[in-house]
Protein backbone atom coordinates (compact mmCIF):
# COMPACT_ATOMS: atom_id res chain seq x y z
CA UNK A 1 0.00 0.00 0.00
CA UNK A 2 1.32 3.45 -0.73
CA UNK A 3 1.86 6.06 1.67
CA UNK A 4 0.52 9.04 1.40
CA UNK A 5 1.05 12.75 2.26
CA UNK A 6 -1.90 13.99 5.04
CA UNK A 7 -2.38 17.57 4.68
CA UNK A 8 -3.02 18.74 8.47
CA UNK A 9 -6.92 19.07 8.74
CA UNK A 10 -8.41 21.64 7.59
CA UNK A 11 -11.58 23.14 10.05
CA UNK A 12 -13.94 22.52 6.73
CA UNK A 13 -12.73 19.10 6.06
CA UNK A 14 -13.78 18.05 9.94
CA UNK A 15 -17.04 18.88 8.76
CA UNK A 16 -17.17 16.17 6.71
CA UNK A 17 -18.58 16.16 3.02
CA UNK A 18 -22.19 17.53 4.00
CA UNK A 19 -22.00 21.36 3.21
CA UNK A 20 -22.26 22.76 6.06
CA UNK A 21 -21.34 26.26 7.18
CA UNK A 22 -18.83 25.96 10.58
CA UNK A 23 -21.11 26.54 13.71
CA UNK A 24 -20.22 29.63 15.55
CA UNK A 25 -19.57 29.24 18.98
CA UNK A 26 -23.77 30.98 20.26
CA UNK A 27 -24.67 28.19 17.66
CA UNK A 28 -23.07 25.29 19.41
CA UNK A 29 -24.00 26.69 22.60
CA UNK A 30 -27.85 26.93 21.22
CA UNK A 31 -27.57 22.88 21.30
CA UNK A 32 -27.31 21.96 16.92
CA UNK A 33 -27.40 18.58 17.45
CA UNK A 34 -23.64 16.86 16.57
CA UNK A 35 -24.90 14.46 13.78
CA UNK A 36 -22.72 10.91 14.86
CA UNK A 37 -22.45 8.56 11.95
CA UNK A 38 -22.89 4.61 13.07
CA UNK A 39 -22.01 2.66 9.97
CA UNK A 40 -22.11 -0.59 11.69
CA UNK A 41 -24.08 -4.60 10.57
CA UNK A 42 -27.34 -5.12 11.33
CA UNK A 43 -28.13 -7.88 9.53
CA UNK A 44 -25.54 -10.52 8.54
CA UNK A 45 -23.67 -13.08 10.15
CA UNK A 46 -22.22 -9.56 12.59
CA UNK A 47 -25.62 -8.34 12.78
CA UNK A 48 -25.49 -9.23 16.94
CA UNK A 49 -22.11 -7.09 17.11
CA UNK A 50 -23.43 -4.43 15.35
CA UNK A 51 -26.84 -4.03 17.74
CA UNK A 52 -24.12 -4.77 20.90
CA UNK A 53 -22.16 -2.13 19.68
CA UNK A 54 -24.96 0.02 18.80
CA UNK A 55 -26.83 -0.33 22.64
CA UNK A 56 -23.58 0.45 24.40
CA UNK A 57 -23.12 3.96 22.78
CA UNK A 58 -26.86 4.92 23.41
CA UNK A 59 -26.39 3.67 26.85
CA UNK A 60 -23.25 6.27 27.71
CA UNK A 61 -25.64 9.01 25.81
CA UNK A 62 -27.82 7.75 27.85
CA UNK A 63 -26.03 8.36 31.45
CA UNK A 64 -24.70 11.85 29.91
CA UNK A 65 -28.26 13.20 29.30
CA UNK A 66 -27.62 12.98 25.23
CA UNK A 67 -25.05 15.55 25.84
CA UNK A 68 -20.92 15.30 25.21
CA UNK A 69 -19.06 18.40 26.15
CA UNK A 70 -22.21 20.16 26.65
CA UNK A 71 -23.46 19.60 22.97
CA UNK A 72 -26.62 17.45 22.05
CA UNK A 73 -25.88 14.04 19.88
CA UNK A 74 -27.80 12.82 17.73
CA UNK A 75 -27.22 9.35 15.84
CA UNK A 76 -27.64 8.51 12.48
CA UNK A 77 -27.28 4.92 12.10
CA UNK A 78 -26.89 2.98 9.11
CA UNK A 79 -26.35 -0.70 8.22
CA UNK A 80 -23.18 -1.80 6.62
CA UNK A 81 -24.62 -5.29 6.05
CA UNK A 82 -20.49 -6.62 6.19
CA UNK A 83 -20.45 -6.35 2.56
CA UNK A 84 -17.20 -5.34 1.34
CA UNK A 85 -18.51 -4.30 -2.19
CA UNK A 86 -21.30 -1.80 -0.85
CA UNK A 87 -18.86 0.07 1.78
CA UNK A 88 -17.79 3.08 -0.22
CA UNK A 89 -21.41 3.85 -1.20
CA UNK A 90 -22.30 3.57 2.34
CA UNK A 91 -19.84 6.11 3.54
CA UNK A 92 -20.79 8.46 0.90
CA UNK A 93 -24.28 8.45 1.59
CA UNK A 94 -23.50 8.76 5.49
CA UNK A 95 -21.60 11.85 5.31
CA UNK A 96 -22.90 13.01 2.30
CA UNK A 97 -27.18 12.39 2.35
CA UNK A 98 -26.89 11.65 6.18
CA UNK A 99 -24.67 14.64 7.20
CA UNK A 100 -22.70 13.16 9.83
CA UNK A 101 -20.10 14.87 11.33
CA UNK A 102 -18.35 12.57 13.04
CA UNK A 103 -18.15 8.37 12.80
CA UNK A 104 -18.21 5.54 15.17
CA UNK A 105 -17.59 2.14 13.09
CA UNK A 106 -17.65 -0.57 11.84
CA UNK A 107 -17.37 -4.55 12.67
CA UNK A 108 -15.87 -5.84 9.50
CA UNK A 109 -12.13 -5.41 8.38
CA UNK A 110 -12.38 -4.70 4.63
CA UNK A 111 -16.12 -2.46 5.37
CA UNK A 112 -13.94 -0.49 7.36
CA UNK A 113 -11.26 0.52 4.93
CA UNK A 114 -13.82 2.70 2.88
CA UNK A 115 -14.27 4.40 6.27
CA UNK A 116 -10.73 4.90 6.62
CA UNK A 117 -10.23 6.79 3.22
CA UNK A 118 -13.26 8.88 3.99
CA UNK A 119 -11.65 9.94 7.43
CA UNK A 120 -7.88 10.30 6.22
CA UNK A 121 -9.65 12.65 2.61
CA UNK A 122 -12.23 14.82 4.30
CA UNK A 123 -10.79 14.86 7.55
CA UNK A 124 -13.80 13.63 9.41
CA UNK A 125 -13.02 11.45 13.09
CA UNK A 126 -13.28 7.93 12.72
CA UNK A 127 -13.63 5.91 16.32
CA UNK A 128 -13.10 2.12 15.17
CA UNK A 129 -15.26 0.09 18.14
CA UNK A 130 -14.49 -2.93 16.34
CA UNK A 131 -12.52 -4.05 12.96
CA UNK A 132 -9.12 -5.25 13.24
CA UNK A 133 -7.75 -4.38 10.29
CA UNK A 134 -4.16 -3.55 11.03
CA UNK A 135 -3.55 -0.77 8.12
CA UNK A 136 -6.27 1.63 10.52
CA UNK A 137 -3.31 2.06 12.55
CA UNK A 138 -0.80 0.96 10.53
CA UNK A 139 -0.13 1.98 6.74
CA UNK A 140 -3.39 4.46 6.93
CA UNK A 141 -3.13 6.11 10.28
CA UNK A 142 -3.86 9.31 10.49
CA UNK A 143 -4.80 11.97 13.17
CA UNK A 144 -8.54 11.93 12.79
CA UNK A 145 -8.76 7.78 13.19
CA UNK A 146 -9.16 6.56 16.62
CA UNK A 147 -9.88 2.91 17.72
CA UNK A 148 -11.07 1.47 21.08
CA UNK A 149 -11.09 -2.25 20.13
CA UNK A 150 -8.20 -4.24 19.35
CA UNK A 151 -5.78 -5.19 16.07
CA UNK A 152 -6.58 -8.78 14.52
CA UNK A 153 -2.89 -9.65 15.41
CA UNK A 154 -3.18 -8.88 19.32
CA UNK A 155 -5.73 -11.41 20.84
CA UNK A 156 -4.64 -14.26 18.03
CA UNK A 157 -0.82 -13.28 19.23
CA UNK A 158 -1.64 -13.93 22.95
CA UNK A 159 -3.37 -17.24 22.10
CA UNK A 160 -0.31 -18.58 20.11
CA UNK A 161 1.96 -17.03 23.18
CA UNK A 162 -0.34 -19.03 25.49
CA UNK A 163 -0.69 -22.71 23.82
CA UNK A 164 3.28 -22.20 23.30
CA UNK A 165 3.49 -21.91 27.18
CA UNK A 166 1.48 -24.88 27.99
CA UNK A 167 3.83 -26.97 25.42
CA UNK A 168 2.41 -27.33 22.71
CA UNK A 169 4.39 -27.99 19.86
CA UNK A 170 2.80 -28.39 16.57
CA UNK A 171 -0.91 -26.08 15.89
CA UNK A 172 -3.28 -25.11 13.10
CA UNK A 173 -5.16 -22.04 11.86
CA UNK A 174 -9.01 -22.64 10.50
CA UNK A 175 -10.38 -19.44 9.41
CA UNK A 176 -12.28 -17.00 7.46
CA UNK A 177 -10.14 -15.79 4.02
CA UNK A 178 -10.13 -12.16 4.66
CA UNK A 179 -7.70 -8.99 6.22
CA UNK A 180 -9.47 -10.31 9.97
CA UNK A 181 -8.61 -14.07 9.51
CA UNK A 182 -5.57 -13.56 7.36
CA UNK A 183 -3.53 -10.66 10.22
CA UNK A 184 -5.26 -13.00 13.37
CA UNK A 185 -3.34 -16.19 11.27
CA UNK A 186 0.24 -14.31 11.13
CA UNK A 187 -0.17 -13.35 14.95
CA UNK A 188 -1.14 -16.52 16.26
CA UNK A 189 1.98 -17.61 14.41
CA UNK A 190 4.14 -15.18 16.07
CA UNK A 191 2.83 -15.83 19.31
CA UNK A 192 3.31 -19.65 18.99
CA UNK A 193 7.07 -19.35 17.64
CA UNK A 194 7.94 -16.91 20.77
CA UNK A 195 7.60 -19.80 22.82
CA UNK A 196 9.12 -22.34 20.44
CA UNK A 197 6.00 -24.34 18.82
CA UNK A 198 4.77 -23.52 15.21
CA UNK A 199 2.19 -23.16 12.55
CA UNK A 200 2.04 -26.37 10.57
CA UNK A 201 -1.43 -25.83 8.46
CA UNK A 202 -4.06 -22.74 7.80
CA UNK A 203 -6.83 -23.72 6.57
CA UNK A 204 -10.08 -21.31 4.87
CA UNK A 205 -12.96 -20.24 3.59
CA UNK A 206 -14.68 -17.38 1.79
CA UNK A 207 -16.25 -15.17 4.73
CA UNK A 208 -18.90 -15.00 5.54
CA UNK A 209 -19.33 -19.14 4.09
CA UNK A 210 -20.08 -21.87 7.40
CA UNK A 211 -19.55 -24.87 5.51
CA UNK A 212 -17.07 -26.39 7.60
CA UNK A 213 -17.02 -29.90 7.27
CA UNK A 214 -14.30 -30.46 4.41
CA UNK A 215 -12.13 -28.13 6.26
CA UNK A 216 -12.84 -30.16 9.99
CA UNK A 217 -12.50 -33.28 7.99
CA UNK A 218 -8.87 -32.17 7.52
CA UNK A 219 -7.70 -31.63 10.75
CA UNK A 220 -7.11 -35.27 12.25
CA UNK A 221 -3.92 -35.69 9.37
CA UNK A 222 -2.42 -32.62 10.66
CA UNK A 223 -0.77 -34.41 13.55
CA UNK A 224 -1.38 -30.89 15.62
CA UNK A 225 -1.98 -30.64 19.37
CA UNK A 226 -4.63 -28.23 18.97
CA UNK A 227 -6.46 -25.87 16.27
CA UNK A 228 -6.66 -21.88 16.18
CA UNK A 229 -9.15 -19.95 14.64
CA UNK A 230 -10.71 -16.98 14.14
CA UNK A 231 -14.67 -16.60 13.73
CA UNK A 232 -17.25 -14.19 15.43
CA UNK A 233 -21.01 -13.76 15.30
CA UNK A 234 -22.85 -16.47 13.65
CA UNK A 235 -20.17 -18.20 11.70
CA UNK A 236 -18.93 -18.47 15.38
CA UNK A 237 -21.93 -20.16 16.35
CA UNK A 238 -21.78 -22.42 13.79
CA UNK A 239 -18.15 -23.89 13.67
CA UNK A 240 -18.12 -24.47 17.61
CA UNK A 241 -20.73 -26.38 17.03
CA UNK A 242 -19.21 -28.23 13.86
CA UNK A 243 -16.41 -28.86 15.50
CA UNK A 244 -17.70 -30.80 18.30
CA UNK A 245 -20.33 -32.60 15.96
CA UNK A 246 -16.98 -33.72 14.30
CA UNK A 247 -16.18 -35.48 17.35
CA UNK A 248 -12.26 -33.15 17.42
CA UNK A 249 -13.24 -31.53 20.48
CA UNK A 250 -11.66 -33.87 23.07
CA UNK A 251 -8.69 -34.97 20.57
CA UNK A 252 -8.04 -31.37 19.52
CA UNK A 253 -8.19 -29.27 21.55
CA UNK A 254 -9.95 -25.79 19.87
CA UNK A 255 -8.90 -22.45 20.56
CA UNK A 256 -8.96 -18.98 18.80
CA UNK A 257 -9.61 -15.49 19.33
CA UNK A 258 -11.80 -14.77 21.44
CA UNK A 259 -14.22 -13.83 19.39
CA UNK A 260 -14.75 -17.65 18.67
CA UNK A 261 -17.07 -17.44 22.13
CA UNK A 262 -18.06 -13.68 22.60
CA UNK A 263 -21.88 -13.06 22.72
CA UNK A 264 -22.18 -16.73 21.36
CA UNK A 265 -22.21 -19.15 24.39
CA UNK A 266 -25.75 -19.35 24.76
CA UNK A 267 -26.06 -20.48 20.94
CA UNK A 268 -22.81 -22.56 21.14
CA UNK A 269 -24.42 -24.57 24.47
CA UNK A 270 -22.33 -27.56 25.54
CA UNK A 271 -19.98 -27.44 22.40
CA UNK A 272 -18.27 -24.54 23.86
CA UNK A 273 -17.70 -25.34 27.07
CA UNK A 274 -13.62 -25.63 28.07
CA UNK A 275 -12.94 -23.96 24.77
CA UNK A 276 -10.08 -21.81 25.73
CA UNK A 277 -9.48 -18.12 24.12
CA UNK A 278 -7.48 -15.08 24.17
CA UNK A 279 -9.04 -11.46 24.41
CA UNK A 280 -8.84 -7.61 25.72
CA UNK A 281 -11.85 -9.01 27.93
CA UNK A 282 -13.69 -11.04 30.25
CA UNK A 283 -17.11 -12.05 31.88
CA UNK A 284 -16.17 -12.14 35.21
CA UNK A 285 -13.18 -9.04 35.26
CA UNK A 286 -13.37 -8.36 38.40
CA UNK A 287 -13.24 -4.18 38.94
CA UNK A 288 -16.02 -2.01 39.72
CA UNK A 289 -16.30 -0.60 36.14
CA UNK A 290 -17.18 -4.13 34.54
CA UNK A 291 -19.73 -4.53 37.36
CA UNK A 292 -21.74 -1.79 36.81
CA UNK A 293 -21.30 -1.99 33.26
CA UNK A 294 -22.60 -5.48 32.92
CA UNK A 295 -25.67 -4.10 35.31
CA UNK A 296 -26.74 -1.46 33.37
CA UNK A 297 -26.56 -3.24 30.21
CA UNK A 298 -28.15 -6.08 31.20
CA UNK A 299 -31.29 -3.99 32.87
CA UNK A 300 -31.26 -1.61 29.80
CA UNK A 301 -31.25 -4.57 26.74
CA UNK A 302 -32.07 -7.55 28.76
CA UNK A 303 -28.90 -8.78 27.37
CA UNK A 304 -25.44 -9.82 29.15
CA UNK A 305 -22.95 -7.46 28.03
CA UNK A 306 -20.19 -8.86 25.82
CA UNK A 307 -16.70 -7.48 24.31
CA UNK A 308 -18.54 -5.54 21.74
CA UNK A 309 -20.50 -3.69 24.23
CA UNK A 310 -17.13 -2.93 25.51
CA UNK A 311 -15.82 -1.50 22.65
CA UNK A 312 -18.81 0.71 21.96
CA UNK A 313 -19.09 2.25 25.43
CA UNK A 314 -14.95 2.64 25.17
CA UNK A 315 -16.13 4.59 21.82
CA UNK A 316 -18.35 6.87 23.06
CA UNK A 317 -16.27 7.37 26.28
CA UNK A 318 -13.29 8.17 23.71
CA UNK A 319 -15.67 10.74 21.94
CA UNK A 320 -16.69 12.36 25.25
CA UNK A 321 -13.18 12.96 26.32
CA UNK A 322 -12.51 15.01 22.74
CA UNK A 323 -15.26 17.17 22.83
CA UNK A 324 -15.14 17.89 26.72
CA UNK A 325 -12.17 19.50 25.23
CA UNK A 326 -13.35 21.64 22.58
CA UNK A 327 -17.22 22.16 24.83
CA UNK A 328 -18.69 20.52 22.00
CA UNK A 329 -16.56 21.84 18.27
CA UNK A 330 -16.20 18.56 16.43
CA UNK A 331 -14.15 21.12 14.37
CA UNK A 332 -11.57 22.16 16.66
CA UNK A 333 -9.04 19.32 15.40
CA UNK A 334 -5.93 19.97 17.40
CA UNK A 335 -7.70 20.23 20.41
CA UNK A 336 -9.52 17.63 20.10
CA UNK A 337 -7.16 15.06 18.44
CA UNK A 338 -4.53 16.38 21.16
CA UNK A 339 -7.34 15.44 24.32
CA UNK A 340 -8.24 11.93 22.67
CA UNK A 341 -4.35 10.87 21.87
CA UNK A 342 -3.81 11.57 25.91
CA UNK A 343 -7.33 9.85 27.45
CA UNK A 344 -6.90 7.43 29.63
CA UNK A 345 -9.96 5.58 29.06
CA UNK A 346 -12.01 3.81 32.25
CA UNK A 347 -13.36 0.68 30.35
CA UNK A 348 -14.57 -1.75 31.80
CA UNK A 349 -11.77 -4.15 30.51
CA UNK A 350 -9.32 -2.14 32.85
CA UNK A 351 -8.13 0.90 32.16
CA UNK A 352 -6.63 1.75 28.42
CA UNK A 353 -4.54 4.28 27.21
CA UNK A 354 -3.91 4.88 23.34
CA UNK A 355 -0.59 3.54 21.27
CA UNK A 356 0.83 6.60 19.42
CA UNK A 357 -1.26 4.84 16.28
CA UNK A 358 -4.45 5.24 18.65
CA UNK A 359 -4.60 1.58 19.06
CA UNK A 360 -5.22 0.65 22.32
CA UNK A 361 -2.82 -1.17 24.73
CA UNK A 362 -4.48 -3.57 27.05
CA UNK A 363 -4.39 -6.89 28.39
CA UNK A 364 -4.66 -10.24 26.26
CA UNK A 365 -6.54 -12.28 28.69
CA UNK A 366 -6.57 -16.16 28.35
CA UNK A 367 -10.13 -17.32 29.20
CA UNK A 368 -11.87 -20.98 29.44
CA UNK A 369 -15.61 -21.22 28.78
CA UNK A 370 -17.04 -22.22 31.60
CA UNK A 371 -21.16 -22.59 32.69
CA UNK A 372 -21.99 -19.84 29.97
CA UNK A 373 -19.03 -17.47 31.03
CA UNK A 374 -15.87 -16.82 29.58
CA UNK A 375 -14.21 -16.76 32.79
CA UNK A 376 -10.26 -15.20 33.30
CA UNK A 377 -8.31 -18.09 33.57
CA UNK A 378 -4.68 -15.71 32.94
CA UNK A 379 -3.30 -13.12 31.27
CA UNK A 380 -1.77 -13.97 28.06
CA UNK A 381 -0.04 -11.40 27.44
CA UNK A 382 0.21 -7.77 29.48
CA UNK A 383 -0.04 -4.38 28.45
CA UNK A 384 -0.03 -5.43 24.48
CA UNK A 385 0.42 -2.57 21.94
CA UNK A 386 0.04 -3.76 17.85
CA UNK A 387 3.76 -2.79 16.43
CA UNK A 388 1.66 -0.14 14.39
CA UNK A 389 3.86 -0.92 11.80
CA UNK A 390 3.72 1.20 8.55
CA UNK A 391 2.46 4.36 10.22
CA UNK A 392 3.50 8.22 9.81
CA UNK A 393 1.51 9.72 11.84
CA UNK A 394 0.53 13.01 10.09
CA UNK A 395 0.93 16.32 12.09
CA UNK A 396 -1.81 18.53 12.94
C1 LIG B 1 -12.95 -7.91 11.68
O1 LIG B 1 -13.37 -8.10 10.53
O2 LIG B 1 -11.97 -7.19 11.90
C2 LIG B 1 -13.60 -8.56 12.84
C3 LIG B 1 -14.93 -8.98 12.77
C4 LIG B 1 -15.54 -9.55 13.87
C5 LIG B 1 -14.84 -9.71 15.05
C6 LIG B 1 -13.52 -9.30 15.15
C7 LIG B 1 -12.89 -8.72 14.03
O3 LIG B 1 -15.43 -10.24 16.10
Amino acid sequence: MSHQVIPALSRRALLGAAALAPLSAPALAQGAALKLGLMLPYSGTFAALGENITAAIEMYLAEKGGRLGGRAVQLVKLDDESDPSKAVQNVNRLLGRDGAQAMIGTVHSGVVLAMVQASREKGVPLIIPNAGNANATGELCAPSIFRTSFTNWQPAFGMGKALAAQGVKRAAWISWDYAAGREAGQGFEQGLKSGGAELVKSLWLPFPEANFQPLLAQVPGLGVQAVGSFFAGGGAVQFVKDYAAAGLKNSVPLCGSGFLTEGTLAAQGAAAEGVRTALHYGDGLDNAKNHAFRAAFKARTGREADVYAVQGYDAAQLLAVGLEATKGDIAAERALVTAMRAARIDSPRGAFTLSAQHNPVQNIYLRQATEGQNKVIGIAAPALADPGTGCRMASI
